[in-house]
This record gives C-alpha cells, sequence and structure tokens, in this order.
C-alpha cells in the first residue's frame, strides 16, 4: 500500500496578491506518515501555502505533486484523500455535534453504512459522545477543535492539513489534541500543521520556516537547533536596563529578549568567545554581571530565521 516518494512535493511555488508576494519560490518535499510543521510570522504565507497545496488556489509559477497527483490538474482525485482544517473555523454553528458530522459524511458521500461507523468511531476517538446534541455554537475552543478534527478525518483521509488549529485552546487541550495527531500518524496518515507554539513545533518531525513567504530554514527540530549560526548567551544582573542598553551597542548582538530576571542574547558566530565579550562589556560599563553560554532554542531558531533583513546585518536594536 505504500507509495513511494514523498506525500507532498512542491517546486518553485509562487503567489502574488497585487504588489504582495505572499509565497516566493517556495519548495518543499513532505515525507509520508510524519507531523510536518509550517512556523512563520503572521502574513509569511503559511495560509497561502497550504491552500494551494490542497489545490484551492492557483500558483502563478511551479509545480505541486500530493500523493502522487499534479496539483491543481488533478486536483478533484485528491479532495477524498485530503483532511483540510481551515484557520478560520470551518463548523456550523447552528448544527449539533452530530449535525455536523452527518453534514460531512453526506459532502464525502460516504453511504449509509459507513457514515454510521464512521460518525460512531470519531465521536469515540474525539470523546464528543456526551456533547452530540450541543449546537457547535454552544461548545468551547478546544471542544469546536476536537469536534473540527473528527470532521477533518471522517473520510479517513491519508493526508490532513491543519492551519492553526489549537488557536486559543489551553495547553492540556494542546497536548490532547497533539496525542491525537500522533495517534493519526501511527495509522499512516501524513498531517501538515501551521502553528504559532514553539512547544508544538518542536513535536514535529519536521519544520519549515517562512517569512516574508520564503523558505528560511527546513529540518528536524534538533537540527535546526543544533546548527543554529548563532551564539546563546544568557546574563544574569541587577541592573537590566543598564545591561540591556550596553549589549545594544555591540555589533555582533543580533537579538535581545528579557526572560524574568535575564537577559537571552543573540550574537554573531563569527565572535570567538561570546561569553566573554559580553562579560566584558559589561564590566566595562561597571555592571555586576553572570555570563552563560547558553543552549539554543526553537524559539531562537524562529527568531534568527525571521530577522528582518536589514537588522540581520547590522547589529541594530529592534
Ligand atoms: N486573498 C487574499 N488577497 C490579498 N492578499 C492576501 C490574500 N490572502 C493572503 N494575502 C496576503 O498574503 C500574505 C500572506 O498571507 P497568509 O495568510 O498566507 O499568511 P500566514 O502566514 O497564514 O499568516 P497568519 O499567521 O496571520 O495566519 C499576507 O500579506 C496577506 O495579506
Ligand atoms: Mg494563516
Amino acid at each position: 500500500m505504500t507509495e513511494p516518494g514523498p506525500a507532498i512535493e512542491a517546486r518553485g511555488i509562487t503567489r502574488r496578491f497585487g504588489a504582495v508576494v505572499a509565497v516566493n519560490e517556495v519548495s518543499l518535499d513532505i515525507p509520508r506518515a510524519q507531523i510536518y510543521g509550517f512556523l512563520g510570522p503572521n502574513g509569511s504565507g503559511k495560509s497561502t501555502t497550504i491552500r494551494m497545496l490542497c489545490g484551492l488556489l492557483l500558483p502563478q509559477a511551479g509545480t505541486i505533486r500530493v500523493l502522487g497527483h499534479e496539483v491543481p490538474r488533478e486536483a478533484e482525485a485528491l479532495r477524498r484523500q485530503i483532511g483540510y482544517m481551515t484557520q478560520k473555523f470551518s463548523l456550523w454553528d447552528d448544527l449539533t455535534v452530530l449535525e455536523n458530522l452527518r453534514f460531512m459524511a453526506r459532502a464525502y458521500t460516504l453511504g449509509t453504512e459507513r457514515s454510521a461507523r464512521r460518525i460512531a468511531a470519531v465521536l469515540e476517538e474525539y470523546r464528543l459522545g456526551e456533547l452530540r446534541d450541543r449546537l457547535a455554537a454552544e461548545m468551547s475552543g478546544g471542544q469546536r477543535q476536537r469536534l473540527a478534527l473528527a470532521t477533518a478525518t471522517l473520510h479517513e483521509p491519508p493526508l490532513l492539513m491543519l492551519d492553526e488549529p489549537t488557536s486559543a485552546v489551553d495547553p492540556q487541550s494542546r497536548r490532547d489534541f497533539w496525542e491525537s495527531l500522533f495517534a493519526l500518524v501511527a495509522r499512516g496518515t501524513t498531517i501538515l500543521v501551521s502553528t504559532h507554539y514553539m512547544d508544538e513545533a518542536e513535536r514535529c518531525h519536521r519544520l519549515a520556516i517562512l517569512s516574508e513567504g520564503r523558505l528560511v530554514a527546513e529540518g528536524e527540530p534538533a537540527t535546526l537547533m543544533d546548527g543554529l549560526p548563532l551564539h546563546v548567551v544568557e546574563v544574569k544582573t541587577g541592573a537590566i536596563e543598564a545591561a540591556r542598553r550596553e549589549l545594544h551597542r555591540l555589533p555582533a548582538m543580533r537579538s535581545l529578549a528579557q526572560l524574568g530576571l535575564r537577559l537571552h542574547v543573540l550574537l554573531d558566530n563569527g565572535v570567538a568567545d561570546p561569553a566573554g565579550l559580553v562579560r566584558a562589556a559589561l564590566s566595562a560599563a561597571g555592571i555586576d554581571a553572570e555570563v552563560l553560554l547558553a543552549r539554543a532554542s526553537l524559539e531562537d531558531v524562529f527568531v534568527a530565521a525571521t530577522l528582518p533583513r536589514a537588522a540581520a546585518g547590522t547589529g541594530a536594536a529592534p
């Protein structure tokens, strides 16, 4: 049953809206039966890319193959093989849980017997049994996400595209949601998911980071963190504002963020002794501080990959 090649192959796909280049020559290889994450600031092109991969939006350049089908030419053949959760919520508010599921079962023409079997299965799997007669409009955010995943998986598609499925959902519900995703992957489903949460991104098998429509980083989360081409330094001091001012003066400084009582600093990796450089700068200004090298986090990878291009080369303060 396993077909060769990646689930999704995109080469140089581009989409403009007027003067805006929403997606700019993006190429992707998304492996089968894994979770592939899309990260990127607001407006970086995640949703636009997903809509092109689904065949809902035409690229102006480039080629797409999804599950062996050419998109958009063979998009119709793919319709039943993809489950798509849009970023803007796609449930019928004035229908109950059961009515939403029955509606989708009809849309997918599942037939009476399979509809009944699949609806029973997803009610159980996504803990919706007791909510079956609740109107979608009257469900909590996390319950709605469960129903949305239930409707997206009702027809057992081998490929799921989930556009920010867990925005505004509490941490425990997000964990539960991700456990459901891993259960689907274990059964062979390929999942493409966009997110703004670093903890979710870290759980993906692979990630793509988009910035201003371009693919700026791609790989396994651990590889991206280990390969960050910047030094990470942490500074603990009682004089945090003074330290911040001094560090902004360093030409090698790329990014600075306060985490509680610490400053988290990214420095050019051309610097031979980053902790020494920071210690010397602070001590020259009469600031007492503890300075330590730190491991890069995925957030550091994200920040480094999405630094505005103008600031990336100058060390300018944000
Ligand atoms: N239908 C449209 N018409 C005009 N411009 C659009 C349209 N859809 C997207 N854009 C523009 O394309 C760019 C990319 O938008 P997109 O929605 O793909 O970003 P995103 O990464 O999904 O952002 P977010 O994290 O906010 O969801 C933005 O500048 C957006 O304004
Ligand atoms: Mg979006």
